[in-house]
């Protein structure tokens, strides 16, 4: 058996499931480049039957990105298969296709009502149908954690027998414990008579917090392909978080032996972080490996030992990682060439239209502020992105507020046609601010949520601004916008998100009146 771990990374697919996480098209494939330099081994670039949307990401991804294999996910469905396999073929043989299908009792019973012998036969069909458009096949029995062991055997053969490469174990609701899940894929190993024919794979979801413990002792007990995500993003309490596996198996070869994954780990903060900001999901500080306090050392008695001797109290070299290193910030004096040079070590690739939007407030923001650090740079062409094609753009922004008066804003927006503007009081200076965008834009959005973040240190900082909007359908969008001001950073994440909801309505309606 190789000592290889694969790492699997499913950001795209299972990560964007997530409540409010779903991410356009450019930074989608942002997130993929990132995993191409960080190097996973596998891609789940998306759903393709889904939408349109999912299987134009899929195929672009399968297109543009060169090093990973790109994976695309299915249900036991012809039409899912097609579809899957459709949006892989660029990759060639690179391209793999994830077919799953419910395998428990519950499942079986409830929500398919279908017999054993009947899911057998079709994770059979399904494989082969696969197996005919893909040489790479994965098969997911969704739920196995839950699944009476002798049947997940029996279906795992079926479906190694139909030709899959790969048979991935999910714990679908996050019920498993280590030592159970571990005994469950020993049981396999010894009880399905052509296992050795196909990697066995892991996918752990984080609803009791043991997602990756789950996942660790698994590959104790010989899974070896690693599912998840980086930060952890994902349905519910998330997936498996990919950098914690990475750096488990690397600090501990005590444990873990010559077991090792192809992981660029110097890289794996800047994949935190673009996943995040691409994402629109926050890490919180205290998030193992990625959390702005995961190497802070506040107590003056750890402080001491660090600095006698590293390993005292860190069991990582935050370098190794990709912590510190920073580099100069760039200043208003700084040119094009300069700001371009920092883009491309922070991984962002910019069309000449976006590069020029950057520049533009990149002098902007460093008329206002002495340096623009690398993070300043990142909320920018965040905020410059994150819609492909802009229904409407801040051009002015004028608020008057205080203890005594009553907050009101004026805003202008540009549009295809020309300028809009128009004023409306608030319940203070954002929500007079959002109030009057919502006038300009012929909109009525309800804030779900609102956050509002430093991106750097210092009282001169970009504030970046992330919020969800329901405009009125019960879909949560997701707006983002930075500025040195905050109640512009408000407004320009507001008009984000309206973009983004002028785009959506547009593609559903395109959906519902195909072209003949
Ligand atoms: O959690 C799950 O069961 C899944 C499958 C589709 C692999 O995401
Ligand atoms: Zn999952």
């Amino acid at each position: 058996m190789s000592d290889q771990i694969i790492i699997f990374d499913t950001t795209l697919r299972d990560g964007e499931q997530c409540p409010g996480a779903s991410m356009n098209l450019r930074e989608k494939m942002e997130v993929a480049r990132q995993l191409a330099r960080v190097n996973v081994d596998v891609i789940e670039a998306g759903f393709p039957v889904i939408s349109d949307g999912d299987f134009e990401a899929v195929h672009t991804i399968a297109t543009e990105i060169k090093g990973p294999r790109i994976c695309g996910l299915a249900r036991c469905l012809p039409q899912d298969i097609e579809a899957a396999g459709a949006a892989v073929k660029p990759a060639g043989e690179r391209g793999r296709i994830h077919v799953f299908l419910a395998t428990s009792n519950i499942h079986r019973e409830f929500k398919l009502k279908k017999a054993m012998d009947e899911i057998i036969r079709l994770a059979r069909e399904g494989v082969a149908h696969a197996k005919s458009l893909a040489r790479d096949v994965e098969f997911s029995p969704e739920d196995g954690s839950r699944t009476e062991p002798e049947f997940l055997a029996r279906v795992v053969q079926a479906a190694i027998e139909a030709g899959a490469t790969t048979i991935n174990i999910p714990d679908t609701v996050g019920y498993a414990v280590p030592e159970q899940y571990a005994a469950l894929i020993t049981y396999l190993r010894s009880n399905v008579k052509n296992m050795d024919d196909a990697i066995l794979s892991v996918h752990c979801h984080d609803d009791l917090g043991l997602a990756v413990a789950n996942s660790l002792a698994a590959v104790k007990a010989g899974a070896r392909q690693v599912e998840g995500t980086f930060n952890g993003i994902g349905e519910r309490a998330g997936n498996c978080a990919l950098e914690e596996i990475v750096m488990a198996i690397k600090t501990r070869p005590d444990f873990f032996g010559t077991l090792h994954t192809n992981i660029h780990s110097r890289e794996i903060l800047k994949t935190s972080r673009i996943v995040s900001r691409m994402s629109g999901l926050h890490v919180a500080r205290s998030k193992a490996i990625v959390g702005e306090n995961a190497f802070a050392h506040s107590s003056g008695i750890h402080q001491d030992g660090i600095l006698k001797k590293r390993e005292t109290y860190e069991i990582m070299d935050p370098e190794e990682v990709g912590w510190g290193g920073t580099e100069l910030p760039l200043t208003k004096h700084s040119g094009r060439h300069a700001m371009l040079a920092r883009l491309d070590h922070l991984g962002f690739k910019l069309t000449e239209q976006e590069t020029k939007t950057v520049f533009e407030r990149f002098k902007e923001i460093g008329d206002k502020k002495k340096f623009v650090y690398d993070d300043d740079l990142a909320a920018l062409v965040e905020d410059s992105m994150s819609v492909a094609k802009e229904t409407f753009a801040l051009d002015y922004i004028h608020v008057t507020s205080g203890s005594t008066t009553v907050p009101t804003a004026t805003v202008r927006l540009k549009t295809s046609e020309g300028a809009r503007q128009d004023s409306s009081p608030g319940n203070g200076a954002v929500d007079a601010a959002m109030q009057a965008i919502d006038r300009i834009v012929n909109r009525k959005g309800h804030l779900a949520e609102y956050r509002v973040e430093a991106v750097t240190q210092g009282r001169d900082s970009l504030g970046e601004v992330t919020l969800k909007v329901d405009f009125g359908d019960g879909d949560l969008i997701t707006g983002k916008g930075a500025s040195t001001d905050v109640i512009e950073a408000s407004a320009r994440a507001y008009v984000n998100a309206v973009n983004r909801k002028e785009l959506t309505t547009q593609r559903n309606k395109e959906l519902a009146n195909p072209p003949l």
